[in-house]
């Protein structure tokens, strides 16, 4: 068991195979955090905490005279609300009564087998062989009788810990929730921490930035309906020494595809605070009495090793844990070819079935239609929403069209943007209600579309058979699932004006539901998602699609930044990467290089191609299917930084059992008559032999890793190398 509850101590301490985390009901029953980090077995670690009366600070009521219990300078499980403690709070509610207080003390506790539940919003699963634990904590105020469950997870072999909250309203008046944390984690000393975070911007996703704690509150944050381009749910705050491979860090993964917000705050005793959940922007939500609110799940994770340790345990743990799609675990995924860079919105049937024709000799497996095959569309001012076959483009007919690509032996892939409409649309016109708009005000426009009011049941089911009755009428093998915009205008005609502030909680409720009525009643569709890019790669998402566009941008030197912060937490096969025209002086066979850290697949218009690059794109594909289980299976190593000035961007996918590697090397740029350049592998057996590309000579695992293979420089720039790395027994 996982789990320890120690009855003398009043302690729980959970453990997972290198790590433990412990707290404790303290004085008064406050619930205190005692530590996360490498395996203890020190069944009381509240000798850490020296209390002391620190000026200004509040001592509760029941400490009468005793003056140095401050919540303000005690390490909380849950900060919570007006009582003493000054720093981030994990709640806001406003009482019945007005009043904006939460005393939270622990009433009770259960520890059972399994993982926990969430019944709105998606989680991790357990699988069939891990063993998950659960322990849910109870905080009751007295007075208001509003309870916050502090639910933990413990998943033993794979070092993973998950939380989440709820907020139950045992009272008899309604209750306003403005902030609800799903994560609250303090440090006794976080001076010296660092916090890394995956900002970004449209076509430069998910960039990672390092940036020291200071002596205020770090936000990190969005605010744009969705989880967005310009931030992740991702934080690691970590060693200031940490590097790749060394060093204490933890991360944090909260697994929800709205608008979210994580503060880390440092305070004036050097301690460390985060916290993480929805964002209190645009959020203000009623709880009746009876009534329960779900907050999303974090997925907590801590390594020695550095970002790189981190990084696996998320890979292996979202690569088993997180989609229960089938093609998680196959093999192979379809090499595709996607008609939207080919041909943006200006084609037809007789167009597709030339590409796919073209797309053949290319050793594609599956065609993708992308945006433009519905209702009356030809540019981005019309047809959202009018989920119809455009008889005047596909004129055969979508089932004909399908068979005819069946035909060729490809499969056949479609694009949707669900949760969007647009004016000029059959959907607009009967239901302009169904769009959100804030009565009497003109709306902000994007793309020069709208969003639905997911939130509204009548919209989810309008979606759920519109997008259903398309996909059961054709063989279709893949979804596209984009979106492309944010939301503003924040606003249901289906909810009274006091429930406004829950409206992007429910729209991301409301998308869920969809998704659970599209998505998992289609097992065998692989669905890819998608936003303007990669807008809005989240755990939320990946819980549905087994891969996700990283970005629009297809440059491949760009997509070395994008591959690399994609991977602090994301595995690799989850990326959706493509060869397009972008990038017109790299080399295509360094385009597949790039496009081989991903699902792999082609952006272009096939037809365009000369018999010798149909050809090449061929052994590319073969080619990853070659490499398939290495890439989507084994470990991944960031080998290079491409951000730091350099000549060579590296990386290599290790097979678990360090048989069989492949090291790929990008050169970047190659300084006239300049040294000598060495790649260092890593993740191989030091006494081991290995080969290199089938060739004789036999180097050590230890050469490889730490002498490195030398790269050949006198070549153009751009080259790609991939290397084939075999153990030899
Ligand atoms: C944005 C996506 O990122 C593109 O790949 C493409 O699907 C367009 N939307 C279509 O509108």
């Amino acid at each position: 068991m996982g789990i320890i509850y120690n009855e003398t101590y009043r302690t729980w301490t959970l453990h997972t195979r290198n790590t433990s985390y412990q707290m404790k009901a303290g004085n008064l029953d406050y619930l205190l955090h005692l530590y996360y980090g490498p395996s203890i077995c020190d069944p009381d670690m509240s000798y850490q905490i020296r209390q002391y009366d620190r000026g200004f600070s509040g001592n509760p009521y029941e400490s009468r005279n005793e003056r140095t219990f401050s919540l303000d300078a005690q390490p909380q499980e849950f900060s919570t609300q007006q009582q003493g403690d000054f720093r981030v709070s994990s709640i806001e509610v406003v009482n019945g009564d007005g009043s904006h207080v939460f005393h939270g003390k622990t009433t009770d506790h259960q520890i059972q087998k399994g993982k926990y539940r969430l019944d709105t919003l998606p989680s991790v699963f357990a699988g069939k062989d891990d063993t998950a634990d659960t322990l849910q904590i109870t905080l009751t105020d007295q007075i208001s009788k509003v309870q916050v469950l502090l639910l933990y997870s413990v998943f033993e072999e794979a070092d993973i810990i998950t939380r989440a909250v709820k907020v139950v309203n045992q009272g008899d008046q309604p209750v306003h929730i403005k902030k609800i944390m799903s994560v609250c984690l303090d440090f006794l000393n976080g001076a010296r921490m660092d916090l890394v975070s995956l900002p970004g911007r449209y076509g430069q996703e998910r960039q990672v930035e390092r940036q020291p704690m200071t002596h205020h509150i770090h936000t990190i944050g969005s605010v744009r309906g969705f989880s967005s381009h310009q931030q992740n749910p991702f934080v690691i705050l970590c060693d200031r020494e940490a590097t790749e491979d060394h060093g204490d860090c933890y991360g944090f993964s909260l697994m929800y595809s709205g608008n979210f917000l994580a503060e880390a705050e440092l305070d004036q005793y050097d301690q460390l605070r985060l916290v993480m959940g929805i964002s209190p922007k645009q959020f203000f939500y009623q709880l009746n009495p009876g009534e329960m609110f779900e907050g999303p799940e974090v997925v907590m994770a801590f390594s020695e090793h550095g970002f790189t340790g981190l990084s696996h345990l998320y890979h292996d743990f979202y690569r088993t844990n997180l989609c229960e799609s089938k093609y998680v675990q196959k093999v192979q995924r379809p090499v595709l070819i996607n008609s939207w860079e080919a041909a943006f919105m200006d084609f037809d049937d007789v167009k597709l079935v030339e590409i796919a024709k073209a797309a053949q000799k290319m050793g594609v497996d599956l065609l993708v239609m992308d945006d433009g095959w519905f209702g009356k569309r030809d540019d981005d001012n019309s047809s959202l929403g009018d989920w119809v076959v455009n008889q005047d483009k596909i004129r055969c007919g979508l089932d004909r069209l399908v068979e005819q690509i069946n035909d060729l032996g490809m499969k056949f892939g479609i694009w949707f943007e669900p949760e969007m409409v647009s004016e000029d649309s059959d959907l607009y016109r009967a239901h302009p209600e169904w769009a959100m708009e804030i009565p009497g005000r003109k709306g902000v426009r994007s793309r020069n579309q709208l969003a639905l009011d997911m939130s509204r049941k009548e919209v989810q089911d309008y979606l759920i058979k519109s997008i259903n009755q398309i996909l059961d009428n054709a063989n279709i093998f893949y979804v596209k699932w984009d979106i492309n915009r944010s939301l503003a205008d924040i606003w249901s005609n289906a909810l009274p004006a006091g429930q406004q502030g829950e409206v992007c909680h429910r729209y991301i409720l409301g998308l869920y539901r969809v998704m659970d009525g599209i998505i998992k009643t289609h097992p065998d569709i692989l669905f890819e998602g998608c936003s303007g890019g990669g807008g809005r790669y989240d755990p939320g998402m990946l819980h549905y699609y087994p891969q996700y566009w990283v970005s629009d941008n297809n440059h491949p030197i760009d997509r070395l930044k994008l591959h690399y912060g994609t991977s602090f937490v994301y595995p690799v096969s989850t990326m959706g990467a493509h060869i397009s025209d972008s990038g017109r002086l790299v080399p295509l066979k360094t385009k597949a290089v790039v496009a081989m850290c991903g699902t792999f697949g082609y952006e272009l218009d096939a037809t365009h191609l000369t018999k010798e690059e149909q050809a090449l794109c061929r052994e590319q594909s073969d080619l990853f299917r070659k490499y398939y289980p290495l890439i989507i299976k084994g470990d991944y190593y960031r080998l290079t930084n491409p951000f730091e000035t350099g000549n060579m961007t590296a990386w290599a996918h290790v097979s678990k059992d360090k048989k069989e590697a492949l090291l790929s090397v990008i050169v970047t740029n190659l300084t006239c008559n300049g040294p000598q350049e060495y790649i260092r592998m890593k993740g191989l057996l030091p006494n081991a032999f290995y080969t290199v590309n089938g060739k004789e000579e036999l180097y050590s695992g230890s050469a490889l890793m730490h002498a490195g293979l030398p790269i050949e420089r006198e070549v153009p720039e751009y080259t790609a190398f991939q290397f084939h790395i075999q153990r030899r027994d």
